[in-house]
């Protein structure tokens, strides 16, 4: 299982920030300053991803904050169309010239695809570890039964398992999965794209520590273990996101939290195939 040591957790060799900024629809020079700015501001894990089509601009913004390169964990994704072989090193190749980086501290296949062999896929992404354009690999998206059929398959460690993740939806049983097998777990969406912010127990609990609503609700993941990458285009909330390190729930807290789970809590659409349980 992995180990938590101060802001970082530890998996399968890698150390991965436990606060990332999310970047999924920031494009341009939003996207590069406010990369820039969680940079100067403390944060030191970028997330993004082919699909994303902001890569340029995060490397942008990684270089405007003046932080040395190997301070900024950086993640990276290649997209379920590009799972052949030949296409997912393509991929990645583009993402590092965009990002213009000659490696990424973490490159994940982003959704799976179950019409390409996932041997295949697992072999590529292998393959760009070994040659030194990623020096961590993990996956996205990823079921229980994905979980043990890639660790099955790979030659090469799996770090992480990103995934959406936030007190609406009870994501037990593949964070343990994840667990079992060695990875982090990264939550996506962590704030349910925002629907925290007028939660009456999250408001509630937030009060009495000081706290709004969406610092309680990172703060709940983290105290999981559990890698957080909220996205935000708004200069003040980069600060409001990151600043979940100097308080702590109480176990009775952490237990209604996770009561707010529901069978509907679910944001993004899964589905397309028989992969997904
Ligand atoms: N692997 C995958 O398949 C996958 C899927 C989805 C997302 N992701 C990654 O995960 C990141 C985060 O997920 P997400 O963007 O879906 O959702 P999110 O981070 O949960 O929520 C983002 C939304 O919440 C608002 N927000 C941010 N901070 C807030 C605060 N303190 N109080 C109230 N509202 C706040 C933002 O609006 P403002 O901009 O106005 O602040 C935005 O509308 C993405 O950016 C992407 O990097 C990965």
């Amino acid at each position: 299982m992995p180990a938590v040591e101060a802001q970082v957790v530890a998996s399968n060799g890698a150390r991965i920030p436990l606060i990332g900024l999310g970047t999924w629809d920031l494009r341009g020079k939003v996207c590069a300053r406010m990369v820039e700015e969680a940079i100067r501001l403390g944060y030191r894990h970028i997330d993004t991803a082919a699909m994303y089509g902001n890569e340029a601009a995060v490397g942008e913004g990684l270089r405007a904050s003046g932080v040395a390169r190997d301070e900024v964990f950086i993640t990276t994704k290649v997209w379920q169309s590009d799972l052949r072989a030949r296409d997912f090193e393509r991929s990645t190749k583009e993402s590092l010239a965009k990002l213009k980086l000659p490696s990424v501290d973490l490159l994940l296949i982003h959704w799976p695809n179950s019409s390409i062999p996932l041997k295949e896929t697992i072999g590529a992404l292998c393959k760009m570890k070994r040659e030194g354009l990623a020096r961590h690999i993990g996956v996205s998206n990823f079921t229980v039964q994905l979980i043990e059929d890639a660790v099955k398959l790979t030659t090469e460690p799996l770090v992480n398992n990103q995934i959406e993740c936030h007190p609406y939806l009870d994501q037990s049983k593949i964070i343990a999965a994840s667990r079992k097998a060695g990875m982090a777990v990264t939550a996506y969406s962590p704030i349910a794209r925002g629907q925290v912010k007028g939660d009456a127990v999250l408001m509630r609990i937030g009060k009495a520590h000081g706290k709004t609503a969406a610092q309680v609700c990172l703060r709940y993941l983290v105290q999981h273990d559990v890698v957080v990458i909220p996205r935000t285009s708004r200069l003040e909330r980069l600060k409001e996101n990151f600043e979940i390190f100097d308080f702590k729930l109480s176990s009775a807290e952490m237990t209604e939290i996770a009561g707010l789970a529901n069978p509907r809590g679910r944001i993004v659409e899964w589905g397309g195939g028989p992969e997904w349980d």
